[in-house]
């Protein structure tokens, strides 16, 4: 085990099994069936297996409430991001305070666990909005996703009965427990966790490595649950990680492992879930470059850095590395930031996300000293894919 304590102490693990599956596994059939969508199922899971410790259920009125208004569970836990289960009038009619509910897959019909019903409330999304996007704007992809949740809560602790199963990439999928055993067994103290939605780019790259230089490992740990349409989907991103690990990483200090779970889109708020839920994976460090979790200009380029300062580093437990812009300056050779590079501006090789998707999309590679071309060859390949299919 690594030496990180997981967020609030305790790893949680709310998976059952053997005889204990097999009897609640009958139980359910006889209970109120809540359904759940994917999004769901994936908070479920990673509540199931402790990535989203202390939490041990969807949130109640007292936790929600919290960490809304606070950022913080109701017992003072550093959390800032609402993990909630949101009900039809119909299904929260179905459902008795004290009183077990069954979670079934909507699309499939699987029975993936049981929710004990200890709170039952109404949120006021318009608030959770402002608080947790900072904006109640329907046009940003995580308030657009919440607004369209009807606005009836329940909440209480679950356990998991049958866990979603990949459908490719299924061997860099591990949970926080088999993370934190292989950081032991390799012997590494301290392990920087990244973040990230896209395809490893050289800005990304390069911070990956600064930080590297200060750390035993790196844990690459792409987000591959739901994310917006036009993000590049998590399969050809797998591919062009591999691609990129293969030949310009060290085997012997780069662990991938995938995060399934769902993007938020919150910016500040959601790179400090981000690295608590890192810390519970054995993570000693995170890395939060410009605008992490951003989306259009509803954050600061910073924000999601200054936003740490809210909390102590006890109370936090993981150790953010903040990283300023980085871009190539033809000048120095070499990737840079301002903190580094004397340079104009007109020196540095900046392309926007809709500059190389366009690229991309024509068959063309972006500069190297933007997109490794064994990365740029994959994307191409995706992108052409996608449009023919
Ligand atoms: S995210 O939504 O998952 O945060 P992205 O995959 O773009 O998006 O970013 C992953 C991490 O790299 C984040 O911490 C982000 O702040 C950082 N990052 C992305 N691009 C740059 C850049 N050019 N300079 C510095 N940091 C960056």
């Amino acid at each position: 085990m690594t030496a990180i304590l997981p967020h609030g102490g305790t790893l949680i693990n709310r998976l059952v099994e053997g005889k204990e599956r097999e009897a609640l596994l009958q139980k359910v059939k006889q209970l109120p069936a809540i359904r759940v969508n994917t999004w769901t199922i994936s908070d479920l899971d990673l509540i199931g297996v402790g990535a989203f410790s202390p939490l041990t259920g969807f949130m109640n009125e007292e936790d929600y409430r919290s960490v809304v208004e606070n950022m913080r569970l109701a017992d003072g836990t550093v959390w800032s991001i609402p993990v909630t289960l949101a009900v039809d009038e119909q299904t929260a009619a179905s459902l008795t305070l004290g009183q077990q509910a069954a979670l079934v897959g909507d699309e499939d019909g699987v029975f993936y666990g049981v929710l004990d019903v200890t709170s039952l409330y109404q949120a006021d999304q318009g608030e959770e909005a402002r608080r947790v996007f900072k904006t109640d704007d329907p046009e940003h992809p995580g308030v657009k996703k919440l607004l369209e949740r009807p606005s009836t809560y329940v909440g209480g602790p679950v356990r998991v009965l049958n866990r979603p199963l990949p459908t490719k990439f299924g061997e860099f999928y591990f949970d926080p427990v088999e993370t934190r055993r292989r950081f032991a067994e390799l012997g590494w103290k301290t392990v920087v966790g990244f973040q990230t939605r896209n395809p490893v780019h050289r800005a990304h790259e390069y911070i990956q490595k600064t930080a590297m230089e200060i750390v035993d490992a790196l844990f690459l740990n792409p987000l591959v649950g739901e994310t917006k349409s036009d993000d590049v989907p998590a399969d050809v991103r797998m591919k062009s990680y591999l691609a990129l690990l293969e030949h310009y990483y060290p085997a012997n200090r780069t662990f991938l492992g995938v995060f399934p779970a769902a993007m938020r889109y919150a910016g500040p708020r959601e790179a400090i879930f981000h690295a608590i839920v890192r810390k519970n994976y054995g993570c000693t460090h995170f890395i939060v470059g410009r605008d992490h979790a951003g989306v259009g200009d509803y954050y600061g380029t910073y924000e999601a850095q200054e936003i740490f300062s809210n909390f102590t580093a006890e109370e936090l437990g993981i150790t953010p590395l903040f990283f300023e812009h980085s871009f190539f300056c033809k000048k120095c050779g070499n990737m840079a930031s301002n903190k580094t590079c004397p340079h104009p501006k007109e020196e540095h090789l900046t392309l926007s996300g809709t500059k190389v998707r366009g690229l991309l999309r024509d068959g063309v590679c972006p500069p190297p000293e933007f997109t490794r071309p064994e990365v740029a060859q994959i994307l191409i390949e995706g992108m052409s894919q996608q449009i023919s299919s």
